[in-house]
């Protein structure tokens, strides 16, 4: 599972340098760390799938899914119980009023 981990961390780094947030709103706190691994570009191609300009609702199911099953994953498990339901709220809102940057 590793194996799917570091290159998808590294095309995310890759594009974090891209101007993807140029015109959004400052994040809420801990949201900066989902593009680390999410891809903020529409046209990149990635195993990770993208959660930029996605329902916050859904968004937030999954985050509520992930810690105790039955979402299948291999990081956000962990990661998931990092963050509260209240954390998590707004950075939901955040992500789903985010455009994907990019041609798709
Ligand atoms: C270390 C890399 C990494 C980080 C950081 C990360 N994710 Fe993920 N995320 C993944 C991977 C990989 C998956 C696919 C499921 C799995 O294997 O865990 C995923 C899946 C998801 C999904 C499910 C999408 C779907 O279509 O099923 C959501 C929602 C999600 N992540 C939200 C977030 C949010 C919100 C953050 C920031 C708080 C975040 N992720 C940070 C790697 C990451």
């Amino acid at each position: 599972m590793r194996a799917l981990f570091a290159p998808a961390v590294a095309v995310a780094f890759a594009l974090l340098s891209s101007a993807a947030f140029a015109a959004s709103p400052e994040p809420p706190g801990g949201a900066a760390a989902c593009s680390g691994c999410h891809a903020t570009n529409a046209a990149a191609e990635t195993p990770v799938p993208k959660i930029y300009g996605r329902n916050a609702d859904d968004i937030m199911a999954a985050m509520t899914a992930f810690p105790t099953g039955p979402k299948p994953s291999t990081g956000m498990g962990r990661l998931s119980k990092g963050y509260t339901d209240d954390e998590m709220k707004p950075i939901a809102a955040w992500l789903a009023a985010q455009k994907l940057g990019g041609t798709r």
